[in-house]
């Protein structure tokens, strides 16, 4: 053989080599029921069907390498950078309410109220946002972020907010919200904190400007005054909704 083919070869082993450590780690990714409902199917994957599909590999039980990585402490700012699929409405709310002087749990009222939407789920994305955030700040952040879903679709004229347009062209003119969101929101009309949550519909922004300078290091120090990020890594610690960021951290772990 000669030392160019003999190369040849041994970089062809070392490929092969490559690939069968690429295979061993190749998992089988599962999809949870709720995202076959997302898809119109009343259906889940099984374990006998996905081994059969997938011969002789195992379930995936941790990070998903199509993701980005995560570290292995993640903070409220990593899932900012690397889980939520867009930043920008929550940046330029932000950004409104800190122009607008308002204090910081306002200001963060307004970078987290729509997370359950970029990360998570649209349905009831307040309640969803609040249980999120709940273990980590002011309590009157979370009840904030829950009832700004009811609120948005009712005017309040004594400050000058109207039914947002753009709801007219997204739901159509004869939306109207459900009993429970009407229950919601006569509630939250009459509670103490009313108008932290009404700030929060107030600097939502609903129609995004593409060349409005938003950055998310203009609210790290405010993240980091008002929010209790866990030691452990935010969804590695115990609190009552860190399975909900370990969803988002491992979304297609088998179990
Ligand atoms: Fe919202
Ligand atoms: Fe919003």
């Amino acid at each position: 053989m000669s030392e160019h083919a003999h190369a040849v070869s041994m970089s062809e082993r070392a490929d092969e080599l490559e690939e069968e450590k690429m295979h061993e780690m190749e998992r089988i990714i599962t999809r949870s029921t709720i995202a076959h409902l997302m898809d119109g199917n009343v259906k889940m994957d099984t374990s006998p069907e996905m081994r059969a599909k997938h011969p002789g590999q195992f379930f995936l039980m941790g990070d998903d390498p199509r993701l980005p990585p995560m570290p292995e402490k993640p903070t409220l700012v990593d899932y900012f950078r690397h889980r939520f699929a867009s930043t920008a409405h929550l940046l330029q709310s932000a950004t409104h309410a800190l122009k607008g002087g308002h204090p910081e749990k306002v200001v963060l009222a307004c970078l987290l109220h729509d997370i359950a939407i970029v990360s998570f789920i649209r349905c009831d994305h307040g309640y969803w946002g609040a249980q999120m955030i709940e273990p980590y700040v002011d309590e009157e952040v979370a009840w904030a972020v829950k009832t700004h879903q009811a609120l948005r679709f009712f005017p309040d004229e004594t400050v000058g907010y109207g039914y947002p347009d753009l709801y007219k062209e997204l739901f159509g003119p004869d939306y109207r919200p459900e009993p429970y969101i009407v229950e919601e929101y006569k509630r939250a009309r009459a509670h103490k904190w009313y108008m932290t949550s009404r700030l929060i519909c107030m600097n939502d922004i609903y129609s995004f400007d593409p060349n409005a300078k938003v950055n998310l290091d203009d609210f790290v120090d405010i993240i980091g005054r008002n929010f209790r990020q866990p030691k452990e890594g935010l969804g590695l610690d115990n609190s009552p909704s860190a399975h909900m960021w370990r969803t988002i951290l491992w979304p297609t772990r088998f179990l």
